[in-house]
């Protein structure tokens, strides 16, 4: 008879008084599989002893705050709604120089009421040269001698979005347009007041920049805008030039708009060829709306600081990451999946999709 006690297993008194070898008894107590079992907890302990060391480390690290943050200038782009609007009115109150770089006078004219005085704003398309130009020329004689402590390429747009056998070449121009040739001429426009003041570059790209799972011109702009701040970071290092990138997950703002997002999408199935319709079906069509309908809704958190806030981190903290994933779905479910076999996240992304009506 044993009485278990965790792993192990003690003989009764009969047991342990029977001769050895008349009765070999399983799991019965063993000093060599002790011995291996007690190395085993202290593995786990030192492991986890190492890890918590990690953790405090890290945590105190990214609590340090650089100084005067009264005397910098952060030039932020698409401040119009969404997270750069927010995030412009937030550093506003946390005392830094926002200059916040609106597509619209309307939109400008809105945030300038809604802040302080410190807080100026500029006209800036990012896929317009001239613009670019202009809005550096301005931020230049902004901050004069100081330089540019922070930029945060945060424009971008993301329609239409569709399987990529409906679009065209122009439809995936207009967002890699916007999201990463605009941003990459951003960058290098301004890249020399930054330097001057050892600042920060901050790129928004995505959980999509790790992840694909919808067609057209967003996902390749956002896997775009991670290779360029890559090679960036790298780049700038010697110069005391910090480069974050910024990977939300998804969240309630304009661009998640589920009107804008569904009369894209009929727009797209009314202009697809026969041949398109032919292959795909008015069911698949049908259940790809009904699909994107219920996660826009479902999906998407109205909780925006939980971006802003990192996005504050990354231009106020001594040490900033390198990389900051907004949302409990982008950390705890999309991130992990990027970094499972491309098979199995097939599988998972792909699961709920409709089936074309011409599949094999
Ligand atoms: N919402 C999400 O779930 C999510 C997830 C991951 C990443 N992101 C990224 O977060 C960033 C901000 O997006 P958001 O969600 O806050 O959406 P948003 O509210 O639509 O903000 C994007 C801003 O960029 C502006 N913009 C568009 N084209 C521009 C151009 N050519 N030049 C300058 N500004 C332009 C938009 O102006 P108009 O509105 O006037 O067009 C808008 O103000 C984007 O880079 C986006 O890719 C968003």
């Amino acid at each position: 008879m044993f009485f278990t006690m965790g792993r192990f297993a003690v003989p009764s008194q009969s047991e342990v008084n029977s001769s050895p070898g008349t009765r070999r008894t399983r799991g019965s107590w063993n000093p060599r599989q002790e011995e291996t079992s007690l190395q085993l907890v202290r593995m786990w302990l030192y492991l986890a002893a190492l890890l918590g060391l990690y953790y405090l480390r890290r945590w105190y690290r990214e609590r340090q705050t650089v100084e005067n943050l009264q005397d910098k200038y952060v030039l932020i782009t698409g401040c119009d709604s969404g997270f750069g609007n927010l995030l412009a009115r937030q550093l506003d109150v946390r005392g830094l120089r926002v200059l916040a770089a609106c597509l619209t006078e309307k939109g400008a004219e809105q945030l300038r009421k809604a802040t302080s005085e410190r807080l100026q704003t500029v006209i800036l398309d990012v896929t317009s040269t001239d613009s670019i130009a202009a809005a550096t020329a301005w931020v230049k004689a902004q901050v004069g001698d100081r330089g540019l402590w922070g930029l945060v390429n945060n424009a971008g747009t993301v329609l239409p979005v569709a399987p990529n056998e409906w679009l065209t070449k122009a439809d995936f121009v207009k967002v890699l347009d916007v999201n990463l040739i605009g941003l990459i001429e951003v960058t290098l426009s301004v890249l020399p007041l930054v330097k001057r003041a050892r600042g920060r570059v901050v790129n928004v790209s995505s959980i999509l920049g790790r992840l694909v799972f919808y067609g057209g011109g967003y996902c390749p702009s956002k896997y775009g805008v991670e290779a360029f701040s890559d090679s960036l970071r790298r780049e700038l290092h010697p110069f005391g030039v910090k480069v974050s990138i910024m990977e939300p997950g998804y969240f309630r703002t304009a661009m998640t708009d589920m009107q804008r997002n569904l009369e894209s999408l009929e727009q797209l199935w009314h202009r697809a060829s026969p041949e398109v319709k032919a292959s795909y079906g008015q069911h698949y069509f049908n259940s790809s709306h009904r699909y994107m309908q219920k996660n826009l809704i479902e999906k998407c958190s109205p909780n925006l600081y939980l971006v802003t806030d990192c996005l504050e981190h990354a231009l106020t903290a001594r040490h900033p990451r390198t990389r900051y994933s907004g949302g409990w779905d982008a950390q705890f479910f999309f991130i992990p999946l990027s970094y499972l076999p491309t098979a199995v996240a097939d599988w998972v992304l792909t699961r709920d999709w409709p089936s074309p009506a011409q599949a094999m």
